[in-house]
């Protein structure tokens, strides 16, 4: 299968790259335009690849888009502006990349005729649940510029879909952590920061909860959808792992070294969800099961970002 990855050289985006190569016999065209959250460095080893190739770019450039999509079978959309606190600061590129650089990517798979198109999509659009978890068949609530954005996104596929007959499925994951992530996320900065003895900023009183799920996971997951699910489908992943923001940093604190003291509590990021939970019993019903604790991936990536690893 000739495999189009956009934003392969960000943190999922390349771990799923390393995935599929390490995996499979699937021919690999990463596009990424290497912003601030992107790098060759997280592609090392696999840039020479003899199934891999790797190519600079916009997903909003059309006539470059147009020339790989021509050769690709499926298209896997990674590619986003992903911060948000960055969003909050200023939504424009996350507008300009997340919602008008789908639509690019749509338009040139509709004219390509390709076989499958999965947007990469997050619980955020969600917002935020109390209790219980939210089901695919759930609306769309976000609250936060960046969840906006990926509705949007979201939205403009399931359309392609019902208008064009475009064969979409979206995925809506959880958390993601684990190596090649950018240290501007809370888990490898404050694993950084754990062991360099510096504070730990913790928004509001700690309260909210995130599910988290071990990257190599998600790329499990992902890679069963691509090939597995049903076309016009959507698949939450999920690992079930629920922690206050609270507990994560006392357990990067035991895992990395340093101490509670090092917390300080921080004005609470604005418009900040309290929970995000979401049920994967349908991607489970794929033949899927996570497979790391958060403790093991927790040590796999203080092992990463110390040093200890590669
Ligand atoms: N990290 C998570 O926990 C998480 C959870 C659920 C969903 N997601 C989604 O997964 C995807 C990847 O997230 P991530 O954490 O790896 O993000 P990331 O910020 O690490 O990587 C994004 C990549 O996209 C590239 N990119 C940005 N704008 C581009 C453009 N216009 N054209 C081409 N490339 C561009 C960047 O250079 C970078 O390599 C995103 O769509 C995100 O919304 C992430």
């Amino acid at each position: 299968m000739d495999v189009l990855v956009t934003g392969g050289a960000g943190f999922i985006g390349s771990n799923f790259v390393r995935y599929l190569l390490d995996t499979g016999d699937d021919s690999v065209v990463t596009l990424d335009a290497l912003t601030y959250a992107g790098s060759r460095d997280n592609l090392a080893g696999y840039l020479d690849h003899p199934n891999h190739r790797f190519v600079e770019g916009d997903i909003r450039d059309r006539e470059l888009v147009d020339d790989l999509v021509a050769d690709a079978d499926v298209i896997v959309n990674f590619a986003a502006e992903s911060h948000v606190d960055r969003s909050i600061g200023g939504a424009e590129p996350f507008v300009s990349t997340n919602v008008q650089g789908t639509q690019t990517l749509l338009d040139a798979a509709l004219d390509a005729d390709i076989d499958r198109f999965l947007q990469i999509s997050t619980d955020e659009v969600y917002g935020e649940i109390h209790e219980g978890k939210f089901t695919e068949d759930d609306p769309l609530a976000p609250r936060n510029p960046y969840s906006a954005t990926k509705a949007g996104a979201d939205l403009l596929v399931q359309s392609y879909r019902e208008t064009h007959d475009l064969p979409t499925l979206i995925t809506r994951t959880c958390n993601n952590f684990g190596p090649r992530q950018h240290p501007e996320k809370l888990i490898p900065k404050f694993i950084q920061r754990a062991a360099n003895g510096e504070t730990l900023p913790v928004y509001g009183d700690g309260s909210n909860v995130r599910e988290w799920i071990y990257v190599e996971d998600n790329c499990a997951a992902l890679d069963v959808v691509l090939r597995e699910g049903d076309i016009g489908e959507v698949y939450n992943i999920g690992s079930g792992v629920e922690l206050s923001n609270l507990e994560t940093t006392e357990k990067i604190i035991e895992a990395a070294g340093g101490s509670e003291d090092q917390i300080e509590f921080v004005e609470d990021r604005a418009g900040h969800d309290q929970r995000y939970a979401i049920d994967a019993t349908k991607t489970k019903a794929l033949g899927w099961e996570p497979e790391w604790s958060f403790e093991d991936g927790l040590e796999a990536c203080v092992d990463y970002y110390l040093g200890d690893d590669e």
